[in-house]
């Protein structure tokens, strides 16, 4: 899967920011909804139409989910160094940052509040915390060296968080049901939806830039101004802003397409009966190829699946 999809990969991503000059400095648009889409594409090819039925193993333990959460803490931290690390130094780097930073604040609230409204009882779903609070970093990358104001970004935030979320629950099992989408993580919700937010933004953002530097004072305009990197960015739009917007919108689609096509591709060849799939009762199990310690209340699936790995890795 991956030698088809990086090859595909680094050529859109050719396509999108060298020959369409697309804005879009966190990879939203390259990274995520590329990769989100893709990974659609070859699960729906892979499983075509067949309902997969519920692993036992498939829901979250306890110990995965607090690891997982103590994996969103971690990216929640280096997100927006993420977002801003190819940026150029000086302003841009530093509103990268701080518009990332306020971003995921935003999605944190927005996440806590949504998915406790979402419970009847008010308890909070660690499925949420760990997608909906990152929604904003994914969102912003699009946008975050651009002089957007703050409230701007807050309010990018919120919604992805709040889209995500409600994705969670009513997107992914209505995919699941009418087109037999298995989005084992909800990819979709925290990579593909947010994704399309943030490049959606992204031609709100260019379309407004554009009346903030023409209806500011040439005071403004001089190199000291504050505006000194919006006049600069203005000038690199070459194309006119109504030009750079309709890019960025053609970028979305060229990632879209591009993905889709890719990934339903890959997934038919990973159909190929030459290359070996491991047997159902093996998903969602580590003891293929780690050491797992045996769980004291079931040793008897797990031991059986260790040996079921050993056989299979004989056969490999
Ligand atoms: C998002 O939620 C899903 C389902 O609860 C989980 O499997 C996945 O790890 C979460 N994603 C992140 C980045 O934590």
């Amino acid at each position: 899967m991956a030698a088809c999809e990086i090859p595909v990969y680094l050529a859109s991503e050719w396509v999108i920011v060298t020959y369409l000059g697309v804005l879009d400095v966190g990879g939203t648009i390259t990274i995520h909804i590329f990769s989100c889409y893709f990974g659609l594409g070859v699960s729906k090819a892979l499983f075509r139409a067949t309902q997969q039925p519920l692993h036992p193993k498939e829901t979250p333990t306890p110990g995965s989910d607090l690891m997982a959460l103590v994996g969103t803490l971690i990216l929640w931290v280096f997100w927006p160094s993420f977002v801003a690390v190819l940026c150029q130094p000086g302003d841009a780097q530093h509103r990268a940052i701080l518009n990332t930073l306020l971003a995921m604040s935003a999605s944190a609230i927005t996440t806590v509040v949504a998915s406790s409204l979402l419970h009847r009882d008010g308890k909070l779903s660690p499925g949420h915390l760990q997608n909906g609070s990152l929604a904003g970093g994914v969102a912003i990358g699009v946008v975050a060296d651009m002089a957007v104001p703050p409230a701007a970004a807050l309010a990018l935030g919120s919604l992805s968080a709040a889209v995500c979320v409600l994705g969670f629950r009513f997107l992914t099992p209505l995919l699941g049901r009418k087109l037999t989408l298995h989005d084992q993580c909800g990819i979709h919700n925290l990579h593909g939806l947010p994704g399309i937010l943030g490049a959606a933004a992204s031609v709100v953002a260019v379309l407004l830039a554009s009346k903030d530097i023409s209806g500011s004072q040439p005071s403004q305009l001089s190199p000291a101004g504050g505006n000194a990197s919006e006049v600069v960015e203005g000038q690199r739009w070459g194309r006119g802003v109504g030009g750079q917007a309709l890019c960025q919108a053609a970028g979305l689609a060229v990632a879209l397409g591009a993905s889709l096509l890719a990934g339903l591709l890959t997934g038919a060849v990973l159909r190929l009966p030459c290359l070996a799939r491991p047997p159902q009762r093996l998903c969602f199990d580590d003891s293929l190829y780690f050491k797992i310690q045996e769980q004291a209340e079931s040793p008897g699936p797990d031991s059986s699946a260790e040996e079921g790995a050993l056989a299979l890795k004989e056969q490999v």
